[in-house]
């Protein structure tokens, strides 16, 4: 058994390809690669690439599943937003990303996992703390950050060493799985420019969007979407479903000037049909479901909640906590939503719970009202009563 072995998350882009001979010359060590696929990943083909740029096994894992149940659900159901516009895609990514390399790095026997992110972003830190709080032993090499390599200089590399890499004709840096699509640098780093169409792949123009509407109905069981339409569907698919169809009405793109962890701003563009049509449709059944306090205090933990995300906090108590806290709330978000997808928004056009707390007596205002109209004098009357002293005695 090689004592001397590297495990490197794996992507298949030029990066982490270039980052196969970099670690295996200064480190003389075989290097084992991973790759995950958490949404649009040909696993097969970058298996074969790595062992093309000299990898000395390449290891796959599908993790969909995973990411859906163990992730994005969890982030739907806390209503986890960062910024008010960002479904946290990438983030919601990393920590899953992390424990299936501190796994494979354990089960191979290598004494270091190498990543291939800059040392500008957030993703550094997300996995770095991840890995550090689950394998701790376990030591981090990020070759892209120490090599200080341009693109150019990368390319030139991997050209010397007859590297098998086609370098993408990328103007961005992507990054993507079932919730998202994110995409950075190049043109888009000035923030006065109009993004180009090319920046967008999962959705389309509202002006080329169908000028016929799609309605869609979403059933939920406990907070997480289980069918479209009378469809039952594993929550993989329906993501998916949703993507297509969403993204091809024009829906979930965000164009976000972000503060990231590291004190950057930086220029973001986002494609997420799915998680906004999931949003606002989980956002509208818990109006039916959930009292007025569990609303506001769900609308703060929110918020909480995206943070821990997006700042790498995941494998943390407090977030264990308050999963917890979100799963109780949500045990009537069940029901279904009624949306209708057209030229670029989502809007939400019905809703109903067997559980609802909009109670139809109460609330008409025709003949089969119940509403106690005579009590409502009695309780202004108390309900003003500091009002009305006040005002009394304190005149200024
Ligand atoms: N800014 C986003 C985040 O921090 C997306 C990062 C995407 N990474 C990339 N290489 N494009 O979650």
């Amino acid at each position: 058994m090689a004592e001397n072995k590297i495990l490197l998350a794996y992507s298949g882009g030029l990066d982490t390809s270039v980052a196969v001979p970099w670690l295996k010359e200064k480190y003389g060590a075989d290097i084992v690669t991973l790759t995950i696929d958490l949404g649009m990943v040909d696993l097969e083909a970058i298996r074969q690439r790595a062992l093309a740029v000299g990898a000395s096994s390449a290891l796959t894992v599908d993790g969909r599943q995973e990411l859906v149940e163990g992730f994005l659900f969890p982030a739907l159901k806390a209503g986890a937003i960062y910024e008010g516009v960002y479904p946290l895609a990438t983030a919601l990514g990393r920590p899953l990303i992390a424990r299936y390399l501190a796994e494979a790095a354990r089960s191979e026997g290598a004494y270091a996992i190498a990543h291939g992110c800059t040392g500008k972003g957030n993703d550094q830190v997300r996995l770095e703390v991840s890995i550090a709080a689950l394998a701790p032993d376990i030591e981090v090499i990020a070759p892209i950050r120490d090599w200080g390599m341009s693109r150019d200089e990368e390319i030139e590399y991997a050209e010397a060493r007859s590297l098998p890499i086609k370098a993408r004709d990328s103007r961005f840096s992507v990054d993507e799985n079932l919730w998202g699509r994110s995409a950075e640098a190049g043109e888009l780093e000035d923030p006065w420019q109009e993004p180009p169409e090319e920046a967008y792949s999962w959705t389309r123009s509202v002006a080329d969007s169908p000028n016929d509407p799609t309605y869609l109905e979403l059933h939920f069981e406990k907070g997480a979407p289980t069918a479209v339409d009378d469809e039952s569907m594993s929550g993989m698919d329906l993501i998916s479903h949703l993507n297509t169809l969403a993204g091809g009405h024009g829906i979930g793109r965000v164009d976000h000037v972000e503060n990231r962890l590291v004190g950057i701003k930086s220029r973001e563009i986002y494609e997420s049909p799915a998680a906004t049509v999931l949003h606002a449709a989980h956002r509208s059944l818990e109006t039916l479901t959930l009292s007025k306090e569990q609303v506001r205090t769900k609308e703060k933990l929110a918020q909480e909640y995206a943070e821990i995300v997006y700042n790498g906090l995941w494998f943390t108590a407090h977030r264990q906590d308050l999963d917890a806290y979100i799963a109780s709330t949500q045990r009537y978000v069940t029901g279904d939503v009624r949306v209708r997808l057209h030229k670029g928004s989502c809007v939400v056009v019905g809703r109903s719970a067997p559980d609802s707390l909009y109670q139809y007596h109460l609330a008409t205002y025709d003949r089969s009202d119940q509403f106690d109209h005579k009590a409502a004098e009695g309780f202004i009357k108390i309900y003003g009563l500091p009002v009305r002293t006040q005002n009394q005695v304190q005149r200024d």
